[in-house]
């Protein structure tokens, strides 16, 4: 289904009552967010990393650059660090338990911690520590070229290098989901989660 959106002209608008938050409540308000699988392989010993990331954003079109916030005590920045290099990869809601268990288990209890997820390593051609997610929908890999500190995390700059997506679901001449058909993870809150539907807004 496609709801064709009205002119603004149509809109009846209407006041919203708001009332003051918890200044820590600013991220469930930028909520529900997409949540991505971020991998990375330590080649010299065959040790895999991956983790959920909701703290994710795209930065800049020319380089295409994408940038992921994580604490900087964590196991997965002590890879990407040493590796330079890290995997974007787009879950469904197909594999949201193995999503959940990679943001609630550490790397530095499980050496090979994609399969300990439950999921598929797949090397890449590019970099010998490049490591997508067999399952995922999609995955861009990415060379590090900056990292930031950011208050209690680090923004992780990568330089986009290559992208995957798959066929049935991603509209390779607009460059778009087929928003009918993928089923993306999107965090709502701790242990809350939402999905894309069938509803697409279009403006025309
Ligand atoms: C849905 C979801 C989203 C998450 N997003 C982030 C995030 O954006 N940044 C972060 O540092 N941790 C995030 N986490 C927590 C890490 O995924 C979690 O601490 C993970 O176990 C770290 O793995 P590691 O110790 O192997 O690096 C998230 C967890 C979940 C379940």
């Amino acid at each position: 289904m496609c709801l064709s959106y009205h002119l603004i002209e149509d809109f009846t608008i209407v006041n919203i009552m708001r009332q003051s938050c918890s200044r820590s409540h600013f991220s469930g308000v930028a909520a529900p967010r997409q949540t991505f699988l971020v991998t990375v392989a330590d080649s010299s010993n065959g040790a895999t990393e991956v983790l959920a990331v909701e703290w994710a954003t795209p930065l800049s079109v020319r380089p295409p650059l994408f940038g992921i916030s994580i604490s900087p005590n964590k196991h997965t920045s002590q890879m990407i660090r040493s590796a330079g290099v890290f995997t974007v990869n787009v879950p469904s809601t197909d594999i949201l338990k193995q999503t959940v268990w990679a943001g609630t288990h550490t790397g530095r209890q499980h050496k090979d911690k994609i399969t300990a997820a439950g999921l598929t390593s797949q090397r890449s051609g590019w970099n010998v520590n490049a490591v997508s997610i067999g399952e995922a929908v999609a995955s861009f890999e990415c060379k590090v070229v900056n990292e930031i500190p950011v208050g209690n995390h680090v923004l992780f700059i990568g330089e986009v290098m290559s992208v995957d997506a798959s066929d049935e679901l991603f509209d390779r001449q607009r460059g778009s989901w087929h928003t009918e058909k993928i089923r993306s993870i999107l965090r709502v809150a701790y242990d809350t989660y939402t999905t894309t539907n069938r509803e697409t807004l279009s403006l025309n």
